[in-house]
């Protein structure tokens, strides 16, 4: 009896080491994926981007991991990148869409720069993003009232672009939101008045619009 339950607890012991292994491989082979995905997405936004210095953006190279990036922050658990900034480097052109494949977002910020078009509709699959800074551009179109789905924002501040149409009352249901600047756009219309629901809401700035 005796060595038939040693034996079987060698064998429990060694199922043990081997699961262990094969989870370790498969969380180490998914993260790394992950950032992989968020690495590639910087890597074609740079090559999208022309910053002013024009090597703002050096030390974007493939053959490091955008942890170590300059205006990018990791999540130090995950080693996903929670965070771009991109203030103040005169980029004009369009927002890529590609901006909405950096799925753990949490902060992205735009402003101050030249950046034309709309905002791509992409950006409503960031659903972990809590700050969205795209103030002092030149933004047109309209504000994409699926943005209610990222439930995670605090801060949105549009301030200073060309938005047009009305206010989507959808924003009203981003129940987090402690502060929304819409002020110095192009927009029109009236306030939805269950903004009122909001009671995270501290700071509130609509003027000078349309
Ligand atoms: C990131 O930077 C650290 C410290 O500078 C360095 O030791 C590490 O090798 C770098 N990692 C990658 C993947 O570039
Ligand atoms: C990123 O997003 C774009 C447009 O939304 C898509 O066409 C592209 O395939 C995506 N790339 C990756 C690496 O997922
Ligand atoms: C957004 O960016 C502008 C320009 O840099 C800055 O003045 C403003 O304080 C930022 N908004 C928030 C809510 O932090
Ligand atoms: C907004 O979200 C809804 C459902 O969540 C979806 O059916 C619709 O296509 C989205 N709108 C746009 C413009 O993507
Ligand atoms: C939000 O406000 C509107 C109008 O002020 C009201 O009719 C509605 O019931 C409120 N919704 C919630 C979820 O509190």
């Amino acid at each position: 009896m005796a060595p038939i339950l040693h034996l079987s607890i060698l064998h429990i012991l060694i199922f043990f080491v081997l699961c262990s292994c094969i989870l370790h491989n498969t969380y180490v082979t998914s993260v790394t994926l992950s950032l992989e995905t968020d690495k590639q997405t910087l890597i074609y936004l740079k090559s999208q981007t022309i910053t002013q210095p024009p090597d703002a953006l050096v030390t974007w190279d493939p053959n490091s991991s955008p942890c170590n990036w300059t205006r990018v922050s990791c999540d130090d658990r995950r080693q996903r990148v929670v965070g771009v900034d991109l203030s103040s480097l005169g980029i004009s052109g369009q927002v890529s869409p590609h901006i909405g494949n950096l799925s753990f977002l949490t902060t992205l910020q735009l402003q101050d720069n030249r950046f034309q078009g709309i905002i791509p509709e992409t950006i409503t699959d960031l659903l972990r993003l809590r700050v969205l800074n795209i103030s002092f551009n030149s933004i047109q179109g309209t504000i994409p009232a699926n943005l209610s789905h990222c439930i995670e924002l605090r801060v949105v501040d549009f301030m200073q672009n060309e938005l047009s149409g009305s206010i989507p009352e959808d924003l009203t249901l981003l129940v987090n939101l402690q502060t929304l600047n819409l002020a110095g756009n192009r927009l029109y219309g009236s306030i939805p008045p269950s903004i009122g629901n909001l009671s995270s809401l501290l700071t509130l700035k609509l003027g000078t619009n349309n």
